[in-house]
């Protein structure tokens, strides 16, 4: 069976752009593959942070994953499993400053005063996939940039000191690669820096949603069109009652009449998608969430130890 691994980053409620993104792609593949699902906590520290805040997001973040359906057993938050910051090093130890630094998380959030964690922050990330001998990880388009360095990162090791990692490939899905804003159809959907009624969270109240839909920036042209560049408000909303419904935007397109009408369908389907998630997350019980985690971990030690074991003998350390 093929090896899944996705992450999700605690630094403020999951959105609907996750969601699509993500974790259904993940959650869908429970039958067919290996999945690995964990929460980036230490990603998280690599920006400005407040530790209750961060412990609670890691918590909610933690709850909503089993609630949209993530497989369980394989299933923790990443600072609970000390071979992520092992292998990190091993990596940085191959990866040159320039690959690095042009990464668009350092472009976009570095500067003076920033830490050097978030530097090498796409370094993580291939350590944290290469850990579990991982082939394919489902992400949003934002992350493809980082899974090409985690292919370069694993090429040169292998080459450099014999074949010790798997290397993966990154899966965005065709349809909800790149949810927007909903007050900037030109930005990207996303836990921080959203217009006030860009994002949509997962634990939003249905007249929220409903609400920031209605309000949903458009156009002054008023034909339902799937076209991203002239039309990307209505395109955004056509992909995501496309992803919401299983549907293809073009085709759904051709049945609206008006924008009014467009919104109210998306309203219904972002409501119809998220109400079960929200029934099974306000079901659980924290302390059952926390031994999820843990038993998790356990589990993914398994994986994880002769990965590293394998990558120290290689690169030249004494066992
Ligand atoms: P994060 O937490 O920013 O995002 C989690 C996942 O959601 C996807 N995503 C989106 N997809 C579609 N439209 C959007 N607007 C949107 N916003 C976010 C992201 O592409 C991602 O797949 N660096 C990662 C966390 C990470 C990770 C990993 C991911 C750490 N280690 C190893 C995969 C494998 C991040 O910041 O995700």
């Amino acid at each position: 069976m093929p090896r899944l691994l996705t992450a999700f980053k605690p630094t403020g409620h999951l959105h609907l752009g996750n969601l699509i993104g993500a974790v259904r792609p993940i959650a869908a593949r429970r039958q067919d593959s290996d999945t690995t699902v964990f929460i980036a906590d230490l990603h998280a520290m690599t920006v400005q942070h407040d530790p209750t805040t961060l412990r609670a997001l890691t918590m909610e973040c933690a709850g909503l994953l089993l609630a949209s359906g993530v497989d369980p057993s394989c299933f923790y938050a990443q600072s609970h499993l000390p071979e992520h910051t092992e292998l990190h090093y091993l990596l940085e130890c191959v990866t040159h400053y320039g690959e690095a630094h042009r990464m668009i998380q350092f472009k976009e959030k570095g500067g003076t005063g920033s830490r050097i964690s978030l530097l090498t922050y796409p370094v993580l990330m291939a350590a944290d996939i290469l850990l579990h001998d991982t082939d394919q990880v489902p992400v949003g388009e934002d992350q493809l940039q980082h899974l090409e360095l985690t292919r370069t990162v694993a090429q040169r090791f292998n080459s450099l000191y014999g074949t010790t990692f798997t290397v993966p490939v990154g899966v965005a899905p065709l349809v909800g690669a790149r949810i927007m804003d909903l007050g900037d159809p030109n930005r990207k959907m996303g836990k921080t820096g959203a217009t006030d009624h860009g994002s949509i969270q997962l634990l939003d109240p249905p007249d929220v949603i409903r609400r920031k839909v209605m309000r949903a920036v458009t156009d002054t042209l008023g034909v339902v069109r799937f076209a991203p560049e002239e039309q990307p408000g209505v395109a955004n909303l056509l992909t995501i009652l496309a992803a919401c419904t299983s549907g293809d935007p073009r085709e759904l397109a051709g049945t609206f009449t008006g924008y009014g009408e467009l919104k109210a369908a998306v309203a219904d389907a972002v409501v119809a998608t998220v109400a079960p998630i929200q029934e099974r997350y306000a079901a659980l019980d924290p302390s059952d969430v926390r031994q999820a985690l843990l038993g998790g971990a356990k589990r993914a030690r398994d994986t994880a130890y002769p990965t590293v074991s394998r990558a120290r003998a290689a690169i030249g350390l004494l066992d």
